[in-house]
């Protein structure tokens, strides 16, 4: 069952706001590029905010992490989610609202000089739109009509535009990106909300990294306060250490479960504290259909892996565990439709002994501990315990052919997505420090 889409916009933790621009000179691409540093945040977005493409390659969940930039000229503050999963970039647009609270839940194209909307004979709505979920087509201005469709059935319609989006004290001029009528946000009372929108950074011609061309970008997104910090460009690593790389997959045929927009890498194995799962490789391959594909993606929240993976790992969870917590005694029990090992704990748990689980990259190893294994489900009390669930899920269940690693697991990780090598590279690290560390706080 879908969980219901709240009215609740409930800000989990808000973060340092302090646009502090990190400057570090990229010396082999452009020895004027500069490298751009945002605090991230994560918050509660409401279930129905994000647009769910339908092909069934993606799921959002509705802890979404989320920078603060301004759009256009002069520039309105706005708060966009991050989504590593997406290619176009969005913003709620509304003409007739007048911009009070900062940042608005709405971009106001009226009030900009820089905003210029695509003609729909422009190639940038003929071509590079043709592998969107829903390909934009001509509306009656002959302008480029976008539209997004969300997990609600319902749909939100608008034209692509190029305007200028301001990172830090950076500019630049001509992202294209999707003004999207604002009667979506009414439906789901969202109209407290100040996240006005969506940076779509994966790979696809007209995502954000692909416009900004730039050579790498960065993350750290801690596990203790949802705050986090993101870097466009390249960046030191002096204060994470060495990072270990895994290279990203491209396959030239396309295949209808794979999608060739996503940071997709090979998994190798899984593990449970030491034991490697006896999983034959087959299972990580991607089939002739492209089912199988794993992928990196800030856009969703936990980790789904296919139902045979999956029920190995949780067989080997359950069984290392066994003597420490005690299963939720409901087996119709399911978290977010995928998570359906759940346990009762008394009290506020303390998860430093549980087993950890690690991904098996190839080249490197992402290793997940202690209390990112288990998350507290809002609210559900069983007696005088709480209820945690395992924070690996079941694609199956959510009708999804791939292995998808959500922004959960990458917390405590620095995660460095480098297009111009083709690969990714990761390191554990102490995100809320590193964070404070980049950002020049520390
Ligand atoms: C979204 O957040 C609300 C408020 O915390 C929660 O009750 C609901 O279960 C969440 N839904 C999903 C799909 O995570
Ligand atoms: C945008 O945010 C900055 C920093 O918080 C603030 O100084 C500025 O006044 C805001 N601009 C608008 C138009 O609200
Ligand atoms: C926005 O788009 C949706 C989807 O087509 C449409 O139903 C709705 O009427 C539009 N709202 C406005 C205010 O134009
Ligand atoms: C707002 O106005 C701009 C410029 O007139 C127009 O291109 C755009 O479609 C309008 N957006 C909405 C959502 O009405
Ligand atoms: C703009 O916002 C107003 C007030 O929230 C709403 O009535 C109107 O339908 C919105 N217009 C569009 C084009 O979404
Ligand atoms: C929106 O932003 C303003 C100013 O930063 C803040 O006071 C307010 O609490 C925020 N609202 C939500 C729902 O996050
Ligand atoms: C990287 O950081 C270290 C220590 O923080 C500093 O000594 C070094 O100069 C930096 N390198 C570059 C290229 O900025
Ligand atoms: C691993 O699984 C295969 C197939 O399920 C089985 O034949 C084999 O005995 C297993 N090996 C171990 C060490 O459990
Ligand atoms: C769990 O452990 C028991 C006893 O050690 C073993 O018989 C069983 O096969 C294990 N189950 C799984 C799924 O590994
Ligand atoms: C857990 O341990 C008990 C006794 O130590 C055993 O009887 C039971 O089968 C175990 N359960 C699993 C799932 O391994
Ligand atoms: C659970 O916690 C409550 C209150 O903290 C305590 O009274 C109770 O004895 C605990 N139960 C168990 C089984 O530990
Ligand atoms: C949690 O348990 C570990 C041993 O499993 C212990 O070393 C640690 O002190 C405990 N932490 C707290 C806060 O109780």
């Amino acid at each position: 069952m879908r969980p219901q889409s709240t009215n609740t916009h409930l800000k989990l933790f808000i973060i340092l706001i302090l646009q502090t621009p990190f400057g570090i000179t990229t010396t082999h691409y452009n020895s004027k590029a500069k490298t751009l540093t945002l605090p991230l945040k994560s918050q509660v977005i409401s279930n129905g905010y994000l647009p769910r493409p339908p092909n069934k390659l993606r799921f959002h969940h509705n802890v979404s992490l989320t920078v603060s930039i301004t759009v256009g000229t002069p520039p309105q503050n706005v708060s966009m989610v991050i989504d590593t999963g997406s290619e176009l970039s969005w913003l709620h647009c509304n003409n007739t609202t007048t911009n009070q609270v900062t940042p608005h839940p709405f971009f106001s194209p009226t009030r900009s000089s820089s905003y210029s909307p695509i003609p729909c004979s422009s190639p940038t709505c003929t071509t590079r739109t043709r592998d969107f979920p829903i390909p934009a087509s001509c509306d009656s201005n002959n302008l480029c009509h976008a539209t997004l469709s969300y997990a609600d059935a319902s749909s939100s319609e608008g034209n692509l535009a190029s305007e200028t989006f301001g990172f830090g004290s950076s500019n630049s001029p001509n992202i294209v990106f999707g003004c999207m009528n604002s009667s979506f946000s009414s439906t789901t009372s969202d109209s407290d909300s100040n996240t006005t929108g969506l940076l779509g950074m994966n790979l696809g011609s007209l995502s954000l990294v692909s416009q900004l061309k730039i050579p790498k970008f960065s993350y750290c997104i801690s596990g203790s306060d949802f705050s986090g910090v993101l870097l466009l460009g390249a960046s030191n690593f002096s204060w994470v250490g060495s990072l270990n790389y895994t290279p990203l997959v491209q396959i030239s045929t396309p295949l209808p479960y794979f999608d060739r927009s996503a940071y997709t890498v090979r998994l190798k194995g899984i593990k449970v504290s030491d034991k490697l799962l006896n999983l034959s490789d087959t299972f990580f391959v991607p089939d002739h259909t492209g089912a199988g594909q794993t992928m990196f993606d800030l856009g969703t929240q936990f980790t789904f892996l296919l139902g045979p993976v999956y029920n190995v790992l949780k067989g080997e969870f359950i069984n290392q565990t066994n003597g420490t917590l005690r299963v939720l005694d409901d087996p119709n029990f399911v978290f977010q439709i995928a998570m359906d090992l759940c346990y009762q704990i008394n009290g506020s748990g303390n998860f430093s002994g549980l087993p950890s689980v690690s991904l098996v990259f190839d080249g490197v190893e992402m290793r997940v501990s202690g209390e990112q294994l288990l998350y507290q489900v809002p609210g559900l009390v069983r007696g005088n315990d709480s209820v945690y669930c395992f924070t690996f899920g079941n694609s199956d269940l959510l009708g999804v052919e791939s292995f998808i690693i959500g922004h959960h697991q990458q917390q405590n990780m620095w995660m460095e997505f480098d297009l111009v090598e083709s690969r990714v590279g990761l390191a554990h690290a102490q995100c809320d420090l590193v964070g404070q560390r980049v950002l020049g706080l520390g």
